[in-house]
């Protein structure tokens, strides 16, 4: 009998089966040979997370009769791109990789969306499994079926929609990462309880003692509650269509054009942890959130570590019209509007819009430091 899912997320007719395991990266093998054809597989890593991690999965997926070989992308950002994707195809060329054959990713976010872009365009589409690594990964990237790579003039630019078949996390993998890697990814959970569970808002406060020493039970209830309101939200969502989805994009208005404004000296994380800030601000302006919401928020990104001003020495580079041309330009990308996602109370939102662009001047300038 198939082994049971923590989670299933079915997106149209596709399945996702989702495990929440420490030390699963062990059982990859016989999770996997369940699901997909077992024959050729090609695992993707990066160079941090191969050596840490990689032998314990190949070694598991061999002894379930895949043959395995791998590819180590040079860990970062700068390797989610065509270059790197054309250097996979032609691996998979060479070993001629067919429709039947799998991709897995073992790594962040960077080596998912990578690995979910090959899968994806591989012989116009081919089957992909996530072992997620980062907090990032585990409580967002991992899931939702996004694939991407980056241009020169943008993040993301090129991609598709592709769901794995399964998604396999090991929650033991966070041990090895920085901590403020573990904090930025901490920013999108709490975001997670922010717009649509005010509970699971509260719990962040109450156990973010356990979540910061890693204690694994700690994490791996944070990792479940997290994939189970993302797939809630995907799954009502799938192709980003009928709009539910966009209550993911809670503080990545301001968020993103800070990230882009400090050219990524700030992690993705961080900067949703400002943008959360700047939208409560500009929710409680509008007459929508109560005062005491945006000190709550204020409170848990605080006890997080997670930023609330943009540090002294990048405020130059975040003037609030430039961000605000970010925005408008991001805004022309996508057709026109830009959608704030705002909080009436904490645990639900409304989005609009038409938000004046000085009340959103102000909230940008009220996440910057004071010039020194
Ligand atoms: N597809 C989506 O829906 C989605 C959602 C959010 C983010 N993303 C993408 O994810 C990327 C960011 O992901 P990320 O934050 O995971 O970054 P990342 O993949 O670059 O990982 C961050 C760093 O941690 C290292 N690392 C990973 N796992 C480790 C481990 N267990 N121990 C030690 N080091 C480890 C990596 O090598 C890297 O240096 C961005 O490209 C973003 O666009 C995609
Ligand atoms: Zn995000």
């Amino acid at each position: 009998m198939m082994s049971s899912p923590d989670l299933q997320l079915r997106v149209g007719t596709a399945p996702c089966d989702v495990f929440v395991r420490p030390e699963g990266l062990a059982e990859i093998g016989p999770l996997l040979a369940e699901r997909v054809p077992v024959g050729k597989l090609l695992l993707v890593t990066d160079s941090n997370v191969g050596p840490l991690y990689a032998e314990a999965a190949v070694g598991s997926l061999r002894a379930a009769g895949f043959a395995v070989k791998m590819h180590t992308i040079a860990a970062g950002e700068a390797s989610k791109c065509l270059a790197v994707a054309q250097k996979i195809y032609e691996q998979l060329a060479g070993w001629a990789l067919a429709r039947d054959g799998v991709v897995v990713a073992l790594g962040g976010g960077v080596v998912s969306d990578l690995a979910g872009f090959i899968a994806a365009t591989w012989m116009r589409g081919i089957r992909f499994a996530i072992c997620p690594t980062t907090l990032e990964a585990d409580v967002d990237a991992c899931l939702g079926g996004k694939t991407a790579v980056n241009l020169p003039g943008g993040k993301n630019l090129v991609g598709a929609f592709h769901q794995p078949r399964m998604i396999l996390v090991d929650p033991t993998c966070l041990g090895t990462l920085d901590e403020r890697d573990i904090r930025a990814g901490l920013a999108e959970s709490i975001k997670h309880g922010l717009i649509v569970d005010a509970e699971f808002a509260r719990w962040h406060e109450a156990q973010a003692e356990a979540v910061l020493a890693r204690a694994p039970a700690a994490l791996a209830e944070l990792v479940v509650r997290n994939l189970r309101i993302k797939a809630e939200i995907v799954e009502a969502d799938a192709h980003e269509q009928r709009g539910r989805r966009i209550l993911l994009n809670f503080g990545h208005t301001v968020g993103h054009a800070i990230e882009d404004a400090c050219a990524y000296a700030l992690r993705h994380g961080e900067c949703v942890a400002l943008g959360m800030l700047a939208a409560a601000r500009l929710s409680a302006n509008l007459g929508l959130l109560p005062t005491e919401g945006v000190d709550t928020i204020a409170r848990l990104l605080t006890l997080y570590g997670l930023p609330t001003q943009v540090p002294a020495e990048l405020v130059d580079r975040c003037a609030p019209d430039h961000l605000l041309s970010i925005i408008a330009r991001d805004k022309k990308a996508s057709g026109g509007k830009v959608h704030f996602v705002l909080l009436e109370e904490i645990g639900r939102t409304r989005v609009t819009p038409d938000v004046p662009t000085d009340a959103v001047r102000e909230v940008c300038a009220s996440v910057l430091a004071p010039a020194e």
